[in-house]
């Protein structure tokens, strides 16, 4: 299915990698051994190829398109580093993480490194207009995981706090991701917005399939499984099992999130619940209402030959295993 996505914008995938990886090349072997053992598992690249697919539809891929995506793809991948320190997590794309081979100190900076060197590119190719929308979106991306820290563990989270988090962590890259592909395209300040707010309508509902394949025994996504159970991370399924919950089953389950560090039969008790109360579900139909608002977005553009791979791309997110 994702091949059949890329097929439009396939040679510009490749450019785009090419450009990537000359980025983050540097003069020191210890650093190229952690980009190495990156880029040995590209991951799914979503974010580049909504560059590229915005581009598209936007007026056309330009040089400038290849920039952007690169902008996107690198800050992307240093967040998921920097992700990994903060969750403890030491897999990640089926492999070891930054972290788990090279310590938290390494991770923490080799992300740093990371981020500068896409500030670097859109710097040297003059694409200050990009780079707003990064900056922009980073410190919605930290604000995001910083509210999630506040949050981790307390019972009294709501599905508008959940919707806030996701907001800034996940959608405002995706958001910009719309954005910079259409500004590429030298796109009119209208379709920038309209391409922003398809970005943003399905950075959420990927955010939530996220969340819901934590739950899924059935996949394999090359990350801890239950990982945001453990963590005690309260994401929209445990959110929607609670709304479902009569009062006494609440309080059980509060108890056994609580206890989740201790009690390691606690993650498969409430994941049971999760997936056979019908949250799953829920959490299923709040992902089409955004998938739904994103197509709404898409619909005050101008249709072109990327309106369907648009259509296709936003199927995916909601049907991917990994
Ligand atoms: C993982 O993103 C981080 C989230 C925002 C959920 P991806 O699922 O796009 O990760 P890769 O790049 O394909 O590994
Ligand atoms: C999204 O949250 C991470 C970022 C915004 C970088 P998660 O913590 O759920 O992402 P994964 O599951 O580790 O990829
Ligand atoms: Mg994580
Ligand atoms: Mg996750």
């Amino acid at each position: 299915m994702l091949d059949q996505i890329r097929q439009p914008v396939q040679e510009h995938l490749d450019r785009f990698n090419a450009l990537m990886r000359e980025t983050m090349a540097c003069d020191n072997t210890y650093i190229n051994a952690i980009t190495g053992h990156i880029l040995a598992q590209p991951g799914k690249q979503m974010r580049p190829l909504l560059v590229l697919l915005a581009a598209g539809a936007s007026g056309g891929v330009a040089p400038r398109t290849h920039v952007g995506a690169a902008l996107v793809e690198m800050m992307h991948i240093a967040s998921l580093v920097h992700d990994d320190v903060v969750d403890e997590a030491f897999l990640r794309r089926g492999q070891l993480s930054v972290n788990a081979l090279w310590r938290s100190r390494v991770a923490v900076l080799y992300g740093d490194f990371l981020m500068s060197r896409a500030f670097s590119l859109t710097a040297s190719h003059e694409a200050h207009d990009m780079g707003d929308e990064i900056i922009r979106a980073l410190g919605e991306l930290c604000k995001g995981e910083l509210v999630q820290q506040e949050h981790l563990g307390k019972m009294d989270m709501t599905e508008e706090v959940y919707f806030n988090i996701i907001r800034s962590k996940t959608a405002s890259l995706l958001a910009a991701c719309g954005r910079i592909g259409a500004l590429s395209a030298g796109a009119p300040a209208e379709v920038v917005q309209r391409m922003g707010q398809f970005g943003e309508c399905i950075g959420m509902a990927f955010q939530v399939k996220d969340d819901m394949l934590d739950y899924d025994p059935a996949v394999d996504t090359g990350k801890p499984a239950c990982a945001d159970l453990r963590e005690r991370k309260i994401t929209l399924p445990l959110l929607a099992l609670l709304a479902r919950s009569g009062a006494i089953q609440r309080k059980t389950i509060i108890r056994q999130v609580a206890d989740i560090r201790n009690v390691e039969r606690n993650v498969e008790r409430i994941r049971q619940q999760v997936l056979t109360s019908g949250a799953m579900e829920d959490a299923r139909r709040t992902m089409e209402e955004f998938e739904q608002k994103a197509f709404e977005a898409l619909g005050n553009c101008p249709s072109s030959p990327y309106t369907k791979p648009l259509h296709a791309y936003a199927r995916y997110i909601l049907e991917r295993e990994k």
